[in-house]
């Protein structure tokens, strides 16, 4: 059976002591109100992972970095390794986001070798794809998204593909407050499905985590979750705010 999953993009937001206390009051309300196996993930920017993994400590919040580096170590200024990511006891990191894509020209390529580094690292990737409103509009966005799986992700053992969560982010929803539609985003969700079991199988198709992304908030989280296809979000304005992220993870 596959994960729900909710994880929160942080971006670059909040100092460290603001980190910190978002992170105590998500935990203190996660404990308080989540009674449910949904796993959950706040991702700081990097230079607050630390603390925030250590606000996050012996709760059931993981912690999880925004990116890291395909290189082990090495003269690369201004970027963090896997290992450091794990190293402050986060557990995820989000790669792929289509403004990494963006602004600092990720490729699929550079992305599948950052996915095996964070996986040689033990941390769980989660491998964002998404297409531009022109793609949509050209029709080109299912062949879009399916490339970006194929070039980043189809060359890991069935082992390691296991251990990746994929979020789905229409790159025209995010931060727009343009959400995809609850069919826009289903649709999407089982052509990739299916593009996975094409590959790997159905059992490991059927086990991997989908989460939606873009302008997912506490008022249209429920009917996006109650998608078949759609096993939880990544969510980045509405998790600076630990009660709407909090009632987004009560919407399964
Ligand atoms: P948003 O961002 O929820 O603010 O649209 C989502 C994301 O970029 O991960």
């Amino acid at each position: 059976m596959r994960k729900h999953i909710v994880a929160g993009n942080w971006k670059m937001n909040k100092t460290l002591d603001e980190s910190k206390a978002l992170a105590s009051e998500l935990v203190a309300l996660v404990k308080k109100e989540v009674n449910t196996d949904t796993e959950i993930v706040a991702c700081p920017t990097m230079v607050n992972l630390a603390g925030v993994s250590d606000a996050l400590k012996g709760s059931p919040v993981h912690a999880g970095a925004q990116n890291c580096h395909q290189e082990e170590s090495g003269a690369f200024t201004g970027e963090c390794s896997a290992a450091m990511v794990k190293a402050t006891g986060a557990t995820h990191v989000i790669l792929g986001h289509s403004e990494r894509r963006e602004f600092f020209k990720e490729t699929n390529e550079e992305l599948a070798q950052k996915v095996k580094m964070a996986l040689k690292e033990g941390l769980t990737p989660i491998f964002c794809c998404g297409e531009t409103l022109d793609q949509r509009e050209a029709g080109i966005h299912f062949d879009h998204v399916k490339k970006q799986l194929t070039e980043s992700l189809f060359s890991l053992s069935e082992a390691d593909f296991k251990k990746v969560v994929i979020a789905y982010e229409p790159i025209w929803a995010i931060g727009t407050g343009k959400t995809a539609s609850s069919d826009q985003a289903q649709e999407m969700h089982s052509v990739l499905r299916k593009h996975i079991e094409g590959k790997y199988g159905a059992q490991v198709a059927d086990d991997t985590s989908l989460l939606y992304g873009g302008s997912c908030k506490p008022g249209n989280a429920k009917e996006l979750f109650a998608c078949p296809d759609v096993d939880g979000g990544l969510i980045g304005g509405a998790s600076l705010k630990a009660r709407d992220f909090v009632d987004i993870i009560l919407s399964f």
